[in-house]
């Protein structure tokens, strides 16, 4: 079953999204290390992409818990509004349900996997710790979506 199901219109933004949202970890776009934020300005200001693609790269993944581990919160905010929650959550289901090499991965497998990579005392795993439940309720939420829409497709 595929996303586009429950995005509509929205979703030729939301999979370039899934394409694009880490690109702020590419090395010559590093500005500020915190990759949601390095990646939406260098979207905004070189390409003037779209703004909807631009805040979902800055706030993927529940990615304002993040930004106060790292003092950037107010930058994040101030630049980029959040998006719909439908759209915020269905980028959030699509990264948290794939691992870096590109397999589908239960959420938890890959919350998993994200510790085991930086290690506990790492900021990117107190961030993903804060995460943890904006992140189990997106994937939630889309699972829902998901199987309402097979349902409707069965009936
Ligand atoms: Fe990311």
């Amino acid at each position: 079953m595929s996303l586009a199901s429950i995005l509509g219109d929205e979703a030729d933004t939301l999979t370039a999204a899934a394409y694009l949202h880490d690109i702020g970890y590419a090395p010559n776009l590093v500005d500020t290390g915190f990759h949601p934020l390095d990646g939406a300005r260098y979207l905004r200001d070189v390409h003037q992409a779209d703004d909807t693609l631009c805040r979902l790269v800055a706030h993927h993944s529940c990615a304002v818990n993040e930004a106060l581990e790292r003092a950037l919160f107010v930058e994040l905010t101030a630049e980029f509004d959040e998006e719909r929650p439908e759209l915020v959550q269905a980028l959030t289901y699509c990264d948290m349900t794939t691992g870096p090499d590109g397999r589908h991965l239960d959420v938890t497998e890959r919350l998993a996997e994200i510790h085991s990579r930086y290690g506990p005392e790492h900021l990117v795993s107190r961030s993903i710790t804060a995460s943890t439940p904006c992140i189990l309720s997106a994937v939630r939420a889309v699972e829902a979506a998901l199987s309402e829409v097979r349902q409707v497709g069965a009936g």
